[in-house]
């Protein structure tokens, strides 16, 4: 099991638990009111047996919207490489209201709520860590989580007590976790990363087709 919580899996949009974070909020929301400005919940598929977990919200992506990556550059290809893998139903049209549904699979954030300059600090994620508990404790038929980056990638670690030390980042990496999930991480795909060529769609997709193929075997 991940470490116990008493938190839900959900935040509540108005989430106090990051002062930082709740004071940009309050000021996204005075000169934006007509975006999200809260904490976004994950989407996808109650029943996922694949949990990816990005960064946090991107400002006028994921905070604007409401919906993890949607809107964001990194959304693009997130989106059409689950679609490209089958975990998706109707296409993704960058707002949350194009019906796209997940299938198998669902997307959280490591953080909740967006972060200046796109940067959580150790403590917001420390503090948000309890909600990805509690999410991963809600999908009864969870096998494989999928980090994005190096933040989701300890933050999935340390829920489940896991030494970064002895389970560093990389792209392609894979884990078990004490409770039987395996554990893969893939660079983010972040506007950086794919415009300097440090994940290309064809690594992204074959991390999504290792982890793919690691969740029917755990399932067989
Ligand atoms: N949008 C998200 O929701 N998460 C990320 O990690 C990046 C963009």
């Amino acid at each position: 099991m991940t470490e116990s919580t008493t938190l839900p899996a959900e935040a509540p949009r108005d989430c106090d638990l990051c002062p930082r974070l709740v004071s940009y909020r309050s000021k996204n929301r005075l000169e934006h009111p007509g975006w999200f400005n809260g904490a976004v919940p994950s989407f996808g598929d109650e029943n996922a047996r694949l949990l990816i977990v990005g960064l946090a919200p991107g400002v006028t992506g994921a905070n604007k919207t409401g919906r993890p990556f949607t809107g964001d550059w990194a959304g693009d290809l997130l989106y059409a490489t689950i679609d490209k893998m089958g975990f998706s139903k109707g296409e993704y049209g960058a707002n949350p209201n194009d019906g796209l549904q997940l299938k198998d699979a669902m997307i959280t954030n490591a953080v909740r709520c967006v972060p200046p300059a796109n940067k959580p600090v150790g403590a917001e994620v420390n503090s948000c860590r309890e909600y990805l508990k509690a999410r991963i404790a809600s999908l009864p038929k969870l096998r494989i989580i999928l980090c994005l980056g190096k933040v989701a990638h300890d933050s999935v670690c340390r829920a489940h007590k896991m030494k970064i030390r002895d389970h560093p980042f990389g792209h392609g990496v894979e884990y078990n976790a004490p409770n039987g999930l395996i554990i893969i991480s893939s660079y983010h795909c972040s506007r950086y990363n794919t415009n300097t060529g440090r994940l290309t769609a064809e690594m992204f997709e074959d991390v999504f087709s290792r982890a793919k193929e690691l969740m029917e075997a755990a399932t067989a």
